[in-house]
């Protein structure tokens, strides 16, 4: 059997301990797979004495990551620090400028400088993988630049935040509050250092912006990406999707269209029926429609210790049996520049909620604005709470929810219609807006 692959890990948080423990449980398969041993000899982390349930005694200690992806003593650099600048992004520079390869799972340093590392990977003939910096433990990396290279793709979808989809999911089956989801997740270790990169949809962004260059044959452009997070969601939202027949989800989606490849990340209204809808909790999903194999949809676990463990860990029993692919399938200067299609021309289905002051007329008014821009509507509730019932209409009662689903619209038809409904005066709050995603 050839040498051990020596094996250096930055960073010992939930995923940097899970990845100890499964080489250590798998460690005989591993070898036996990968045609040598896998040793973890050395790592860094901020605090020496944390208590972190894996045994780091006779390994060696650096207390600066970009020390330890120097070293002569180890063979690849792990890095599951998170961050993207500071010690994530100069201890991987120090690995791949050192002829080491490189396995991260941080999307957000990928997004940021995920071509530079690249083309340094690239020029010190080195691999630099990422299969956990994307849904966890699903391995979508490899399915699209390998599995599916077979494939043109028009469209790449998903739920790629599992704390956004565990809260959605929470709040919508048990009525609880987004605070309260959101404290759990991240008491489960699946919610980001910074939780805003969950909930604004930034940590969805940066996902998308690595799948869109592996699906498409683009540079990576998170600053391409339009981001819309779920912190606008309500309870009556969720409530009126179900009643509706949809489900709220985060989505990112990437699109080839005319003007080029779109990219967006927002809540999405998806069919009940889909399998989307049905892809609930910390659990992620994504689908593929490519040309040959049509539709593929991979759903597994997008966050927690373990299910990325597993991610890291095929990377680098990748890297221990010599596999080295381009990192995002193409040569870096091959790839094409990200297009940015403006907002506006989006098309597609919409939900919206209004606050609707009670009035003779308001009705009859949105209906108008919506008719004289062509927009068709798919249903319309308006529910007035059983107290307002029989109550006088007299203009001075709390606004009620009146709620329309639209057929396909384009964006910019409905901020116009909605402009106008908001300039008529029979709306209280901002209209909430939510696109539809369908199958
Ligand atoms: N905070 C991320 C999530 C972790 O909730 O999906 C995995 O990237």
């Amino acid at each position: 059997m050839a040498e051990p692959l020596r094996v250096g890990i930055a960073g010992l948080g939930t995923v940097g301990a899970s990845v100890i423990r499964l080489l250590d449980r798998q460690s005989a398969a591993l070898a036996a797979r990968s045609g040598r041993s896998i040793k973890v000899t050395a790592v860094s982390a901020r605090d020496r004495t944390r208590e972190r349930g894996v045994d780091v005694a006779g390994l060696v200690w650096f207390d600066n990551p970009v020390d330890l992806a120097k070293s002569h003593d180890i063979d690849l650099f792990v890095e599951l620090m998170g961050g993207d600048e500071g010690p994530a992004r100069l201890a991987i520079e120090a690995a791949l400028a050192s002829g080491k390869s490189v396995v991260t799972a941080n999307k957000a340093l990928l997004a940021k400088h995920g071509m530079s590392l690249a083309k340094l990977a690239e020029e010190k003939h080195v691999a630099l993988a990422f299969e956990a910096s994307v849904a966890g433990g699903i391995p979508v990396v490899k399915t699209l630049r390998e599995g599916l290279a077979g494939n043109s793709i028009e469209r790449v979808y998903g739920i790629l935040n599992g704390t956004c989809n565990y809260i959605l999911s929470r709040m919508e089956l048990e009525g609880l509050s987004f605070e309260a989801c959101l404290a759990d997740a991240q008491k489960l270790g699946y919610a980001e250092a910074d939780p805003t990169f969950d909930i604004g949809g930034f940590d969805t962004a940066h996902k998308l912006a690595i799948l869109t260059s592996l699906a498409f044959g683009t540079a990576v452009d998170a600053e391409a990406v339009q981001v819309e997070g779920i912190t606008a969601i309500t309870l009556a939202d969720l409530k009126s999707a179900e009643e509706l027949g949809y489900r709220i989800k985060l989505l990112g989606v990437a699109q080839r269209t005319e003007e080029g490849i779109e990219q967006r990340v927002h809540p999405t209204m998806v069919p009940r029926s889909s399998a989307i809808a049905a892809v609930m909790g910390v659990t992620n999903a994504v689908t593929i429609d490519a040309d040959a194999v049509k539709e593929l949809t991979l759903v597994g676990p997008g966050a927690g210790g373990d299910a990325t463990a597993s991610a890291v860990v095929a990377d680098i029993a990748d890297i221990a049996k010599g596999i080295r692919s381009a990192p995002f399938g193409l040569p870096v200067a091959s790839l094409e520049a990200a297009t940015r299609p403006p907002a506006q021309r989006h098309e597609g289905g919409y939900y919206i909620r209004l606050s609707v002051h009670d009035r003779p007329g308001a009705a009859a008014a949105i209906a108008t604005r919506m008719a004289e821009r062509q927009i068709s509507l798919e249903s319309i509730m308006q529910r007035n709470p059983p107290a307002k019932r029989g109550a006088a209409n007299s203009g001075t009662a709390k606004p009620v929810p009146f709620v329309l689903i639209t057929y396909a619209t384009s964006e910019a038809t409905i901020r116009e219609a909605l402009d106008a409904v908001v300039a008529d005066g029979y709306i209280a709050e901002k209209p909430q807006v939510i696109r539809i995603e369908r199958e």
